[in-house]
């Protein structure tokens, strides 16, 4: 494997599991120094078991914080003493019946997806400025067009994606590239309790993925870090969907 991030200072939200704890370790195999953030310190320590101490930090925070983030960061350059690499990932879910939804879940949702991102970008970007680094928001397909039953979902991914093309124009000029990727579905502890719940939902989902199978958090993890890298220098502001090709579709039935 290359060793992309040699020495740079790489924050993963959300890196206790799924595809936050599979970035962090894509990172770390490319040489990075890695910062796992999530809730609780538990699930960050077995992920951090996994990878050579001395270039992996542990700091719980809950990114809906705006004062638990800015402590964080103050932490990390205090250790570490800069920030290249931002990957917003940390964040949940919610589905049901528009009418059913109650607003409190609309504000607990929001909370984490988007008052998340806006708190870790708020409080790494001058840093970001600094190094000329770079952030990856993980958004999802959810965020470029509708599912029925992800209302709120789908209101919290499209204020990511858009957040994230805005960002980029903003920032280009000062040298920090901003980018989303938008996984389709991947295997994690977001989705695994639905699917094994409702086995009927992933099969579903997988006849309409044109490589036919969900993806392994991995996969995702493997495309953030090339946005990440110099070898996607000239990309900025970009949603790159990880779908299997289900945005290739019209949408319409097959005609063969
Ligand atoms: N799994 C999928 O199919 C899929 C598809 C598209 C997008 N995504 C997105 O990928 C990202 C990662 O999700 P995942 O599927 O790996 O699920 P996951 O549940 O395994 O990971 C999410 C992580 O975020 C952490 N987290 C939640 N709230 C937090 C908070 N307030 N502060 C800090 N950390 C918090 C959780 O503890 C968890 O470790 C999410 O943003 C999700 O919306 C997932």
């Amino acid at each position: 494997m290359s060793r992309r991030f040699d020495g740079k200072v790489v924050i993963v939200t959300g890196a206790g599991s799924g595809i936050g704890a599979a970035t962090a370790r894509r990172f770390h195999e490319e040489g990075a120094i890695v910062v796992l953030n999530g809730r609780r310190a538990p699930k960050l320590q077995d992920v951090a078991a996994t990878l050579t101490a001395d270039r992996c930090m542990i700091r719980p925070a809950d990114v809906s914080n705006a004062n638990a983030v800015e402590d964080l960061v103050t932490d990390v350059v205090r250790r570490l003493g800069k920030i290249d690499i931002v990957v917003n990932n940390a964040g949940t879910g919610t589905a049901g019946p528009f009418l059913d939804l109650p607003t409190q879940n609309w504000r607990e949702v929001f909370a984490v997806n988007v008052d998340g991102v806006l708190n870790v970008t708020r409080a790494t970007l001058a840093h970001l400025i600094e190094s000329k680094g770079s952030i990856i928001n993980v958004s999802s397909i959810s965020g470029l067009g509708g599912d029925r039953g992800l209302s709120f979902y789908n209101a919290t991914k499209g204020a990511v994606s858009n957040l994230t093309r805005s960002l980029a124009l903003e920032f280009a000029a000062k040298g920090v590239r901003i980018n989303a990727v938008c996984p389709g579905t991947i295997f994690t502890d977001l989705t695994m309790p639905i699917f094994e719940r409702f086995p009927e939902l992933l099969q579903r989902l997988q006849e309409r993925i044109p490589l036919g199978r969900a993806a392994r958090p991995e996969e995702v993890a493997g495309v953030i870090a090339f946005l990440a890298s110099d070898d996607a220098s000239f990309i900025n502001g970009i949603n790159l969907p990880i779908d299997g090709g289900v945005g290739a579709s019209t949408g319409s039935a097959s005609f063969i």
